[in-house]
């Protein structure tokens, strides 16, 4: 397409947004995010310490990149905890403007939450004290939840996975790889494009973003395995607004969680997966039995108004030599899930736009975001049904804080359809111009951010406010 933001010609409208970009390195062996070090001694603590700051890192060869990182590192640190242990994250802000650390879809205290309304200033330290709540074994991520500049701090780099581990896990015979997705937009002298963390940038905003799509902090890294190998693959879509449409080629392969941990039975015989902004996957994939074949894991990509146009590659996989292993099935049921029970209220959660460009505001029930009003009350504990009704012409992620959902309803071109399966969601992609209701309840009290988890939009006012009352 030509003008296409990233392109590198530019044109028309969106050639302002066109920058020289960056030749990465490619076909490195696929990177482990290291773990966060836990300094506790008890088995029931986890003690970490995160400084988020700016720093150089080598991305690109012969330039350095100015990014933000916890630990120095993109991504961020893995902090892998269990079901039941007291966290406790020493954070120090050393970016120069307010930021925070949110637990991304772990139910915890509002005020440990890192919401816009408990800022961590320039300079400052504070601890984030939490359980890990029972049953939340999952996929999860941390960023920052600062007022008005998270499409800067996550765009620069702020973003890493979390990961809860429960007592019994189903699959836990199968080998595990964490990717994280991220989208970069670097030129060819290693800067970090302002255009992509511009608020509101327009082709973040309209295209969900310019960078390159990037797994691990990598471009197009080699996961080397064996033939005919089974493993559990928890992907992460950690970029400011690109859509997923996850592909694997020549194979199916079965999806068995989602945000907020297993699925009760698994979805097999998958030829792709969207996965919207902010959300988690995780897959079962069993690899071809040929020895030294190669194959990949890509974006399909997706048209029409969020589009990126052509899909891109995301990782190689090898199969390298030796003996094609054994077949390792799945298990049929991984794990109950709760109905969350009938709901004694419902709410509408009506999403609309006002304006274009870069004066437009993305609005929720008429109004932009302010973290000094209340614009939804509910009781902790009370079963709602939520509709998340979206009049505009381009979807949106939305997310709720504190708590993991279900989708009960939804509407196809308008009309009710089916639920094809039962599972625990922070985040639900609202399709332009439908409904999606889901159930849902918050276990403790407290005010709570829900939002749409394109950055840019959530920065140009698509947040708002619920406050869960203690009865
Ligand atoms: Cu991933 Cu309100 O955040
Ligand atoms: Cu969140
Ligand atoms: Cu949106």
């Amino acid at each position: 397409m030509a003008g296409m933001p990233g392109s590198g010609k530019g044109g028309g409208m969106m050639g302002q947004w066109a920058y020289a970009k960056a030749t990465w390195q490619t076909g490195l062996p696929l990177r482990r995010i290291p773990a966060l070090a836990n300094g506790s001694p008890l088995p029931g603590t986890f003690e970490g310490t995160l400084v988020a700051s700016p720093y150089s890192a080598s991305l690109i060869p012969d330039h350095a990149t100015d990014l933000w990182g916890y630990n120095d590192s993109y991504p961020g640190p893995l902090i892998e905890v269990y079901e039941g242990q007291h966290v406790d994250i020493e954070f120090t802000n050393r970016l120069g403007i307010d930021s925070t650390i949110h637990w991304h879809g772990l139910a915890v205290p509002a005020d440990q939450d890192g919401s816009p309304m408990d800022p961590v200033r320039p300079g400052a330290t504070r601890h984030y004290n939490f359980e890990v709540p029972p049953g939340s074994a999952g996929t999860y991520w941390y960023h920052p939840h600062a007022h008005l500049t998270n499409t800067l701090q996550v765009g620069r780099g702020l973003a890493a996975p979390l990961i809860v581990r429960g007592a019994d896990d189903p699959l836990r015979m199968l080998p595990e790889l964490t990717l994280l997705v991220t989208s970069l937009a670097v030129d060819g002298d290693g800067r970090v494009f302002a255009g992509a963390v511009a608020r509101p940038g327009m082709p973040v905003m309209m295209m969900g973003g310019v960078g390159e799509l990037l797994v691990n902090g990598q471009k197009h890294p080699v996961h080397a395995t064996t033939p005919g190998a089974t493993e559990r693959w928890r992907v992460i879509n950690a970029t400011p607004g690109h859509y997923l449409r996850l592909q694997l080629d020549g194979h199916r392969f079965a999806v068995v969680g989602t945000d907020g941990g297993l699925l009760s039975e698994p979805l097999p015989g998958l030829t792709e997966w969207v996965l919207a902004p902010a959300q988690r996957v995780e897959i079962v994939v069993t690899v071809a039995t040929q020895p030294s074949a190669r194959f990949w894991l890509r974006d399909l990509g997706q048209g029409g108004w969020m589009g990126t146009g052509a899909g891109a590659a995301l990782m190689a996989i090898e199969t390298g030599a030796g003996p094609a292993q054994p077949r390792v099935d799945v298990p049929a049921y991984l794990r109950p899930i709760a109905d969350i029970g009938p709901a004694s209220a419902r709410q509408q959660i009506v999403l609309s736009m006002s304006g274009m460009g870069a004066s437009g505001r993305f609005l929720i029930n008429g109004r932009s975001f302010d973290m000094n009003r209340v614009d939804l009350e509910t009781v902790v504990g009370r079963v709602e049904l939520w509709d998340l009704i979206n009049t505009t012409y381009m979807d949106h992620p939305i997310h709720v804080h504190g708590t993991q959902f279900q989708v009960v309803g939804r509407t196809v071109r308008g009309l009710a359809a089916p639920i094809p399966y039962v599972a625990w969601l922070d985040t639900v992609n609202v399709p332009a111009g439908e409904t999606v209701t889901i159930n849902i309840r918050q276990p403790l009290p407290g005010k709570r951010m829900f939002h749409c988890h394109i950055l840019p939009h959530e920065d140009a006012g698509m947040m708002a406010v619920l406050n869960a009352f203690a009865v």
